[in-house]
Formats: structure tokens, sequence, C-alpha cells
């Protein structure tokens, strides 16, 4: 129990990563392995993942997201979308692609990569941006990018427990 909160809690933002270094097409997939695990409303699996290496489209991510700029460095991109056509589940489809994205940011970790989760939705202006760029079809709507790398910076664990955030039985 103690090694999985170790694990969580090792976690953390990287914002700083070795320019040029190698991530695997096999870690990668690891990744989206891990990100395709998460549970989801109905078991639905309303996600896609559009990986992005290329440069000039990682510059122009950061054009679109103004809190985007650790994909300087970073070695790749992941924009993680939800696939709005089915009407009995649609609603939960911004928690679903959470979950997954939760999950990719925890399998890095877990080799030894560095992530940073960048929203885009609920922001509109990110959204249109990111449906222009990538072309997305009408049912599909951008949830976030994260950013992959190898990490040049170190971050020690965080704990944020708040036992004032718990309350038993009623609020
Ligand atoms: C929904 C969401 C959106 C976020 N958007 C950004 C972002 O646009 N840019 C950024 O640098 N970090 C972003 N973050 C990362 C948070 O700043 C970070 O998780 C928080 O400061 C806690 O730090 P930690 O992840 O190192 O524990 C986002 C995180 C979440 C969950």
């Amino acid at each position: 129990m103690d090694d999985v909160l170790k694990f969580i809690q090792r976690r953390r933002s990287i914002r700083q990563y070795q320019k040029g270094a190698e991530v695997s097409e096999g870690q990668v997939e690891t990744l989206l392995r891990a990100a395709m695990s998460a549970p989801s409303a109905g078991n639905q699996q309303p996600w896609h993942f559009i990986v992005v290496r290329d440069r000039a489209k990682l510059e122009a991510i950061m054009q679109i997201h103004p809190y985007a700029g650790m994909l300087k460095t970073a070695s790749l991109a992941v924009v993680v979308c939800g696939d709005l056509s089915n009407e009995s589940f649609n609603r939960y489809w911004a928690q679903d692609c959470a979950a997954a994205t939760q999950n990719l940011l925890l399998a890095a970790a877990n080799s030894g990569l560095g992530t940073c989760w960048c929203g885009v939705h609920p922001r509109p202006e990110r959204e249109e941006g990111f449906r222009k760029l990538f072309a997305l079809p009408g049912n599909i709507a951008p949830f976030a990018v994260i950013a992959v790398g190898v990490p040049a910076e170190q971050k020690a664990p965080a704990d944020y427990y708040d036992p004032a955030r718990i309350h038993s039985e009623t609020w």
C-alpha cells in the first residue's frame, strides 16, 4: 500500500526535458496501453490519441496554448481527444479522457519519463485551435495535450494530503 502511494507521489509535472532525447515507439505504445486501460462510463472508451513528434506541429501547439512552453524541449506530445458520437454516454467524455490522461502520466513516471498535462477542454479558443491544427472531425473534441520527454529537472515527491478535505458521512 505504501508502495503505491510513494509511486503516485513521485509523479510530478516536468517542464524541462533533455532536448533531442529518444523516446521510442515501444515506450509510447506502453503509455497508450496504460491510457486505454482506464475506466470509462459504460466502458465506451471514447478516447483517441494523436502522437506528435513533428517540431513544426509542436511549435504550432505552443502558438495556440499559452502554457505549453515546455514542448520546446519535449520529445513528443500526445493530444488526448474524446469521441462525442455516443449519445448515451458522451456526457462523461471528459471524465473518461481525464482517467486515461492520468494513467498515461503514471505509466510515463514508471518508465522514467517526464510529462506535463496541459489543459485544452473546456477553453473554447484552445479547442478551436486544436480542431484546426489537427483537422479533427466534428464528433471529436480535444481534451488535453501531454508533453513527454526525458526529464532535465528533478522534483521531490509531492504529498498534498489534507485531512480538512475529508468529511465523514456528510459535509
Ligand atoms: C486539468 C489540468 C490542466 C493543466 N494545465 C497545465 C498547463 O496548461 N500548463 C502547465 O504547465 N501545467 C498544467 N497542469 C499541471 C499542473 O500545473 C500541475 O499538475 C500542478 O501544479 C501540480 O503539480 P504536480 O503535477 O507536479 O504535482 C495542468 C494540470 C491539470 C490537471
